[in-house]
């Protein structure tokens, strides 16, 4: 079949929030798509993304905004940029923006912060945090599980190791919405440029404060070995290049977490057979977590720019064409995933999944993302019992391209 049978279009909101059949409809009819609406290859298959994945001297991630953007966001992206610099300390290119070799400088110096002992000291205060969330709601019987529970955990989770306390927790939320403002359209005019500008560089004075201070006196946390002096023959890490650092792990580290923790609860309810099942073997919270990255990937889909001309899934493309690399198709993929629409939390293969991407910028916060979920719904299954949509409720997903997000989720629940 050709590509000129393809139905549809995932810039389309209801689409989007849906996006099974026509991932399928892409898979089956033109695994390399160009969308015709934007001139990007839409790439849907799990060999396919594998290749990308793996050759990033072809498919770089060195790529600029107007690359993905028309001119005038392009343009309001550049002023940000420029008030950002004036402020404290505008955007320079680091991690997932890099290609190696100079992305490995970048991948060991941070790798270092979330190492597996790193994530098992901070597996104390993610419990606490998850008593804490739920003592909050429990008498009530019911909750919006997003606002109340899936967005504050991981919140919470970077803010402490930020150095916040639990009264500053709005003052993160600010912050890291203003960090993600620029890739949610959120920059409209030159007011509302100013305003998140000025608010990411608020942002950065203080994490400037809390580096220098740990630099002097490290304590053992994610930032202290953010800053420790590198191995011999690596560069320290400047400011500038932390500030970006920073921004990276709390843009990456937080409505994606808070996103699988909401997709993770629908699913439950949406599935009482594999509620129950988890609830009596918690040997399978792994699994599902997995399972759950699977099914309903935050991070639908990123991008790549080629650096060559290549032939992908038996479509010719131009040096540098900007691909977007749908990671939410690859997990449907049925030639790697028997019946993949089904949501199995026993599935043995579930693992195998991309929804952490694979290759040199594979996600340096999977074993945090995974350990909160695995937590999270430990203590929730412990809890909470009767978990279910609450009577009326519409479950509505926020609109957008690339994340899959939910805007609130009403539930009710009793208690034992
Ligand atoms: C369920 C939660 C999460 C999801 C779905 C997710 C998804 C992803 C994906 C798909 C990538 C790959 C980007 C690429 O291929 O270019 C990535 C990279 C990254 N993630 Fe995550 N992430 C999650 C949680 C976290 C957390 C908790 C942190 C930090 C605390 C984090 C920090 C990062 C960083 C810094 C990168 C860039 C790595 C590199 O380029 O080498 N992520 N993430």
């Amino acid at each position: 079949m050709s590509a000129d049978a393809i139905e549809g279009s995932l810039l389309d909101p209801q689409t989007a929030a849906c996006p099974w059949a026509y991932y399928a409809q892409m898979r089956a009819k033109a695994p390399v798509y160009r969308m015709p609406e934007t001139g990007f290859y839409l790439v849907s298959t799990y060999d396919d993304l594998k290749e990308v994945l793996s050759d990033p001297g072809t498919y770089s991630n060195d790529i600029m905004i107007e690359q993905l953007a028309g001119e005038a966001v392009a343009h309001l992206g550049r002023q940000y940029d420029e008030k950002l610099a004036s402020l404290g300390w505008g955007h320079v290119q680091t991690l997932q923006r890099t290609d190696p070799p100079v992305h490995s400088r970048y991948r060991r110096l941070i790798n270092r912060a979330l190492t597996p002992p790193m994530v098992k000291s901070m597996i104390p205060g993610v419990e606490r945090i998850t008593d804490e969330l739920i003592d909050s709601f429990i008498s009530r019987g019911s909750c919006d599980f997003v606002a109340e529970f899936a967005f504050p955990l991981p919140g919470k989770v970077i803010a402490e190791q930020i150095g916040l306390d639990e009264t500053q927790i709005n003052t993160f939320k600010t912050w890291a919405d203003a960090m993600l403002a620029p890739a949610q359209g959120l920059l409209t005019d030159e007011a509302s440029v100013a305003h998140y500008a000025g608010l990411e560089a608020e942002a950065q004075h203080y994490l400037a404060g809390v580096l220098e201070e740990r630099r002097a006196n490290p304590t053992g946390d994610m930032l202290s070995a953010l800053v420790a002096a590198p191995e011999e023959g690596d560069e320290p890490l400047s400011m500038h290049e932390l500030q970006n650092l920073m921004n990276q792990l709390i843009t990456g580290g937080y409505t994606t977490t808070a996103d699988a923790i909401g997709n993770a609860m629908l699913l439950l309810v949406e599935h009482p057979d594999q509620m129950e099942l988890l609830r009596r073997d918690r040997s399978l919270l792994h699994n599902f977590a997995d399972e759950v990255m699977r099914y309903a990937s935050s991070v639908q889909g990123l991008f790549r720019r080629t650096t060559r001309s290549v032939v992908l899934g038996g479509v010719e493309i131009p040096e540098d064409s900007i691909l977007h690399i749908r990671y939410g198709s690859a997990n449907l993929d049925e030639s790697v995933f028997p019946q993949a629409d089904t949501f199995d939390i026993r599935r043995n293969n579930a693992s195998k999944h991309l929804g952490f991407s694979r290759g040199p910028h594979f996600c340096v916060g999977q074993p945090l993302a995974i350990q909160e979920m695995m937590i999270a719904f430990d203590r929730l299954l412990d809890r909470l019992d009767d978990i279910a949509i609450a009577p009326g409720a519409t479950i509505e997903r926020a609109p957008g391209f690339f994340l899959y997000s939910l805007v609130s989720l009403p539930l009710t629940f009793t208690t034992s």
